[in-house]
């Protein structure tokens, strides 16, 4: 019988899916040996004294300056910063700065369609098909020409917005009274129609906004007017169509699949089509069997992954109530259910955990998995920018606790006349190439590994035997392990700077009694920072509050395999200590766990930061931060004192790291603070740069209930009694001006 969970008990016991680490390997501690014996030198101190400290720092970086970097700091010398800083706050609102205007565009069931009834917000509507999916994440803005029947990257009259729908609220708001049955311990039967809308609440929506004097509003009379969902049929391409691993009863022979999951961060192309990232897929599958059922290889490949063996998935999708017991339910079981590959989902979740390109403008394209670009918990995929004769590079991060950070670089060479070519584009570029993955040196330096067949780490791998390049491709991560990857604090967004070219990423945090940094994994030159800080009475354990890394790819050729880097940016509360506040951060612009990262094109050198935080809270809601970044190796080299670190038995230790320049206000500026218990998460823009799009993800996510008012610790974005709302915002300024600047 079907029965309501207390929501207190069920939210205890769920996984942070986001929080992960499924990372045996003993690659951190075997590169640093190998670090420090190549470079003759300790990789790190242990207890030393400050004067043996201010030695090693000796002259500083070596890769300090050279001309590009000159002509990049240059050519953004010109901005400033215009807005006056928001303070932090925890108030159940969102605030822009004096002189602007955030406005609601399109929140959780919204209507996409004009003969759609509004969202009444009570749980009753069903249609997710046709109203805005769940947990905006992701989105990018795909100007139309004109006539609005193309792209145009510089249209400002119509365009297309495409939003990633990360997640269905965990507490059920769009039920009507909360979920039934939830969560990866339930083993009873979920109604299918409470299946079939979290189904739905996943994915994209493509939406076109039209401009209204100085802002943007919704078409619902738009023929591109969409969703992409968690049913949606989509077409496997690349090296690992038609494996073995990808064969299920619903495409036997590994060309197809249903649905898009966990839609995070996301990327484009130059030839105008969306990239949307399935990044905490596992979490979504039923595998209650005996591991006896299945090879050493598949449990190698669970394990890596993170799909147990006792779980009935966070939504207990698979098991529908007798009204739905088919097969668009029994499809989310990878257990070994019948006698051969073809005839169950044994291979469900592999085909899950890919870079997914979407047309939005040709609602009638499937969708693309490209699995050239490699299976993991796809953050996003950013791209560099397109130089005609030279391949093109996509940046994806793999966010889980001590994962890698990945580089795909096209076989084909780009071809500026492919630009109009839609997905026909996506099948010349984005089908094959090298995947890579970063080892992050002690010294500043840094190399990129290919994962293929041909690399001999790969190809004799004792772990795991690989059969062929897809198996390389499914699984990368135990790919990337073999290849010697290093270790990082989860890394989220990244985006290349269309100044300095200079790559950016964030690494949100790596907090764990079990596995955190500094805890159960060594810290490094680039993960340099475990933090006991004293919040209430709990001790933290690992990298509380996250930095921003970021490096210079060797060369003028985007292909190259070596980089310098340095840490951007350090967050930290201003009060910090100086050895947690390396960045130098003051109220003005004092922050946690970096999440969000994303250059405007409109206006060279302006940097976005959003967070998605757990560790300041008591302090402030999350918040989006306007930056001017500077360049690779603008700081200086630092030695770091970690207090208390329990992986050295709890003893001081010392680390050498490269922080770049120090972020005052002038450079870094607090520009939102959300409503609370959300996540600030997914900006775009107009091409002018005078308005940008913002998602507010979550609000009230850790409410109490999902029915009584009371108990919700948001009502954002409706107000009074309402049910907190995931939304797109629109900001503008007053005067008209460019954004920020
Ligand atoms: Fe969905 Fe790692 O954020
Ligand atoms: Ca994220
Ligand atoms: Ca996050
Ligand atoms: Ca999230």
């Amino acid at each position: 019988m079907a029965k309501k969970q207390d929501f207190r008990t069920v939210l205890k016991k769920m996984v942070n899916f986001e929080d992960e680490n499924h990372n045996p390997s003993n690659n951190d501690s075997f590169n640093q040996v190998l670090e420090r014996a190549r470079l003759g030198r300790r990789g790190f101190l242990k207890g030393s004294s400050s004067l043996v400290a201010a030695s090693m720092l000796g002259t500083g970086m070596a890769f300090l300056a050279d001309s590009v970097k000159q002509e990049g700091a240059a050519a953004a010398s010109d901005l400033r910063l215009s807005f006056s800083p928001v303070s932090k706050g925890i108030a159940d609102t969102l605030t822009v700065p004096e002189g602007y205007t955030a406005r609601v565009l399109l929140a959780t069931g919204d209507p996409l369609k004009r003969n759609v009834t509004p969202y009444k917000n009570d749980g009753t509507d069903n249609d997710f098909e046709v109203r805005a999916g769940d947990h905006h994440d992701a989105m990018h803005y795909f100007g139309m020409n004109r006539a609005g029947n193309g792209w145009a990257p510089d249209g400002s009259d119509r365009a297309l917005l495409c939003i990633n729908h990360e997640v269905c609220e965990d507490l059920g708001f769009v039920h009507p009274n909360g979920p039934t049955n939830y969560g990866p311990e339930s083993t009873e039967a979920r109604p299918a129609v409470e299946i079939d809308k979290e189904v739905a609440a996943h994915g994209v929506t493509v939406v076109e906004v039209v401009k209204q004097g100085s802002t943007y509003e919704i078409n619902r009379d738009s023929r591109y007017n969409h969703r992409v969902t968690a049913a949606t049929r989509c077409q496997i391409s690349g090296p690992a169509r038609h494996s073995p691993m990808l064969s299920t009863a619903f495409s036997p022979s590994g060309e197809q699949t249903r649905g898009t999951l966990n839609n995070c961060a996301n990327g484009y192309t130059p030839w105008g089509t969306y990239l949307t990232c399935e990044e905490n897929w596992a979490g979504y599958f039923n595998r209650r069997e005996d591991d006896t059922a299945r090879t050493a290889k598949e449990l190698a490949s669970f394990k890596r992954y993170g799909v147990g063996n006792a779980t009935s998935g966070r939504y207990n999708w698979s098991r529908a109530d007798a009204a739905g017991n088919t097969d668009i339910y029994q499809r989310w079981d990878v257990s070994k259910t019948a006698s051969r590959a073809n005839q169950d989902y044994r291979n469900g979740a592999n085909t899950f955990g890919w870079v997914v390109e979407i047309d939005p403008f040709n609602p009638n394209a499937i969708p693309h998995k490209r699995t050239a670009i490699g299976r993991f918990a796809h953050e996003g995929c950013w791209p560099a920018a397109a130089v005609a004769g030279q391949p093109l590079v996509f940046y994806s991060g793999d966010d889980a606790r001590n994962e890698y950070m990945y580089k795909f670089v096209t076989a084909a060479k780009w071809d500026p006349r492919d630009a109009t070519r839609g997905q026909a584009a996506g099948d010349k570029y984005l089908d094959a190439g090298t995947l890579y993955a970063a080892k992050f040196n002690d010294d500043g330096t840094g190399e990129w590994l290919p994962l293929t067949m041909s690399n001999p780490n790969i190809a004799n791998y004792a772990d795991y035997a690989f059969a062929d390049e897809a198996d390389v491709l499914i699984n990368a991560r135990i790919a990337a392990d073999a290849a010697g990857a290093t270790k990082m604090d989860r890394p989220e967004w990244g985006g290349v700077n269309p100044v300095t070219g200079d790559v950016y990423l964030t690494l949100t945090n790596n907090v764990s009694s079990s596995s955190g940094r500094g805890v159960k994994t060594p810290l490094n030159a680039a993960n340099p920072r475990y933090y006991a800080d004293a919040k209430g009475d709990t001790v933290s354990k690992g990298n509380v509050n996250g930095h921003v890394i970021r490096w210079r790819e060797t060369g003028s050729n985007p292909a190259t395999t070596t980089f310098d880097w340095d840490v951007y940016l350090f967050g930290a509360r201003a009060n910090a200590e100086p050895d947690v506040n390396l960045s130098g951060l003051t109220d003005e612009n004092d922050f946690s766990s970096p999440d969000g990262l994303w250059f405007s094109e409109a206006v060279p050198g302006l940097l976005w930061l959003q967070t998605d935080d757990g560790y300041i809270t008591d302090a402030t809601n999350c918040m989006m931060l306007a930056a001017l970044p500077g360049t690779v190796g603008d700081g200086e080299a630092k030695m770091v004192t970690n207090k208390s670190v329990p992986i050295n038995g709890d003893a001081e230790q010392q680390v050498k790291t490269y922080v770049g320049q120090t972020a005052s206000p002038t450079v870094l500026s607090r520009f939102l603070v959300g409503p609370r218990d959300c996540e600030i998460t997914g900006i775009t823009e107009s091409p002018d740069g005078r308005v940008i799009f913002v998602n507010i993800q979550h609000p009230g996510e850790n409410s109490a209930s999902a029915t009584d008012p009371a108990e919700f610790t948001s009502h954002w974005p409706d107000g009074g009694n309402a049910r907190p709302r995931s939304a797109t915002v629109v900001i503008t300024r007053n005067d008209g001006g460019k954004i920020a600047v």
